[in-house]
């Protein structure tokens, strides 16, 4: 598809009426001080000359580096007004009806003369109608000016203003390029428009760009990168982090029937599902230690080709003491504004087992999670990972909470030969050499973690002695190695037996 400029939809048409509306809104009530803290300048100043001629009031910006610039040139004052405290004496002594938007004022505000200036103009505002706005990435007004204030939040763009930037920039990629077409696919921009979502408009200008970037190509394929950025830009950080490291399932040996499972629901995932089908919401993953659980959420995001964000309960519960669940819900509403995505939350019996030092927190943090569970919205993914099922509350297993749960078994002979395949051949080493059947028949009730660190030590071993693995090596190795399922042969026996009436297998 190529993407012509004359779909774009007016240029610079990115506000929809409605915060405009409100603002005058705020203006017409003569509230005096007006805070914005946004980054979005531009929409901000074409917001402002338009209530100021509806509203028939003069219209002026000010910044520290070009001084106070009336939005008409008509009312361009005949001297230059180009300090912070020049400015405020003109509004001061202002004689007309007008509006004053003042940029990345938020120095001044911690001067006391100017405090009391704009404190002087607001008192003094019933007499003239006189509107100053102050707009800055981050303002913090004085209290003593707090009850002459009214804060402006400038709202994010909807869907269909994210796509109508999308169009504009993909405008004038093609403008600046010799009338080049941006070249893509419905599919992709539907997308990127909804991986945008969330954005303040200069973010999602910015990300769009970049999207589109030197080859004049939105795809796919491009995602992962505007993903990244959009996380970055969250800026957020604390106890969800962004999982750079994705997995394949061709690295994953067994577990077939959940990568079917996981690929059926791929399509209703990032598609707008039909009303009769309910949004794949995630799974439980439970099982023994080093089977490929871990594995398998990073594989998830690859199916979905979601980004990944793990939530790590040990910070939640360390960093956060005191604010737990507010910084919880903090972080699935990042992940909101994320979505589609994929949350990984690896050993979430770390967070929501019951402990009994914690004054109800852990119960107050899975009720949180709970909550969040039933009533989001939007497309989050939830794999979550367990190992002990016996620190699980009962109702997180409850039939619905999941889609899904999953036991994670140690692997079958059969498993165990794919584990083997993938593990030597991503160390080079040629399958051909080794006995396979007798390295399946004596790695019994490993896991794959255990197989691969099998591996890894005898080819140390092997390196040592200076020659290439062999097959005595590995079973030298491996007749060393005294797996988890044998020095914890009952914990696991347990797992098995509750496993089998609860939970579906992977194979
Ligand atoms: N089924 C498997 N197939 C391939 N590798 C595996 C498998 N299970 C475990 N591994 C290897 O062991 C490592 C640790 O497994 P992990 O996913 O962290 O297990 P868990 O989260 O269940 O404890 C993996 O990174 C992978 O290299
Ligand atoms: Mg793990």
């Amino acid at each position: 598809m190529n993407f012509h400029p004359s779909h774009s939809s007016t240029p610079g048409s990115v506000f929809t009426e409605s915060p405009i509306r409100d603002l005058e809104a705020i203006v017409r009530s003569r509230t005096p001080l007006i805070v914005m803290e946004s980054s979005e300048e531009p929409q901000i100043v074409r917001m402002a000359r338009q209530i100021a001629q509806r509203q028939q009031l003069k219209a002026f910006r000010w910044s520290v580096t070009e001084g106070m610039q009336a939005l008409d040139p008509a009312d361009q004052p005949l001297l230059a007004v180009e300090k912070s405290n020049d400015v405020l004496n003109y509004i001061k002594n202002s004689a007309s009806n007008a509006l004053f938007v003042l940029l990345d004022f938020h120095p001044y505000l911690q001067d006391a003369v100017h405090v009391r200036h704009l404190k002087d103009i607001a008192l003094n505002c019933s007499k003239k109608y006189v509107t100053v706005m102050l707009v800055g990435y981050a303002l913090k007004m004085p209290e003593e000016l707090l009850p002459f204030t009214a804060q402006f939040r400038m709202p994010l763009p909807s869907a269909d203003e994210v796509r109508g930037i999308v169009f504009d920039v993909a405008g004038e990629w093609g403008a600046e390029h010799g009338q080049r077409d941006v070249q893509t696919t419905n599919k992709a921009i539907d997308l990127l428009v909804r991986n945008l979502i969330g954005l303040s408009a200069t973010d999602v200008r910015r990300l769009a760009l970049k999207a589109i970037n030197d080859d004049g190509v939105i795809s796919e394929s491009e995602l992962p990168e505007v993903m990244r950025a959009k996380y970055e830009l969250l800026g957020r950080d604390g106890i969800l982090s962004f999982e750079y490291e994705t997995a394949k399932f061709s690295e994953i040996g067994g577990m077939h029937r959940l990568r079917h499972w996981l690929e059926v629901r791929q399509e209703f995932f990032l598609e707008e599902t039909e009303a009769s089908l309910d949004p794949p919401r995630g799974v439980l993953l439970l099982g023994v230690q080093g089977c490929g659980k871990s594995l398998i959420a990073k594989a998830a995001a690859a199916i979905f080709r979601a980004p990944l964000l793990r939530l790590d309960f040990g910070v939640l519960y360390n960093k956060y003491y005191g604010e737990t669940e507010r910084n919880l819900r903090k972080a699935f509403e990042t992940a909101e504004v994320m979505s589609p995505c994929v949350l990984w939350m690896d050993e979430i019996e770390k967070g929501v087992a019951v402990q009994n030092d914690d004054d109800g927190l852990s119960r107050r943090i899975l009720g949180t999670f709970l909550t969040w569970m039933s009533e989001r919205k939007k497309p989050v993914f939830v794999v979550a990972t367990a190992n002990d099922i016996m620190r699980l509350p009962p109702e997180l297993v409850r039939k619905g909470r999941f889609d899904e749960i999953f036991f994670v078994d140690l692997p079958s002979p059969e498993n165990r030969r794919d584990i083997l395949l993938i593990h030597l051949r991503k160390r080079s080493l040629d399958p051909a050499e080794f006995d396979l059947e007798k390295i399946i028949e004596v790695t019994k009730g490993f896991s794959g973690s255990e197989i691969e660190q099998a591996i890894v030590s005898a080819m140390y071993t092997a390196r040592a002695k200076r020659h290439t693995l062999t097959q005595e090596d590995l079973i030298a190795e491996i007749h060393q190695t005294r797996p988890l399922s044998i020095v914890m042969a009952e914990k696991v026996e347990e797992l098995r037996e509750w496993a089998s009436t609860r939970t579906v297998p992977c194979d």
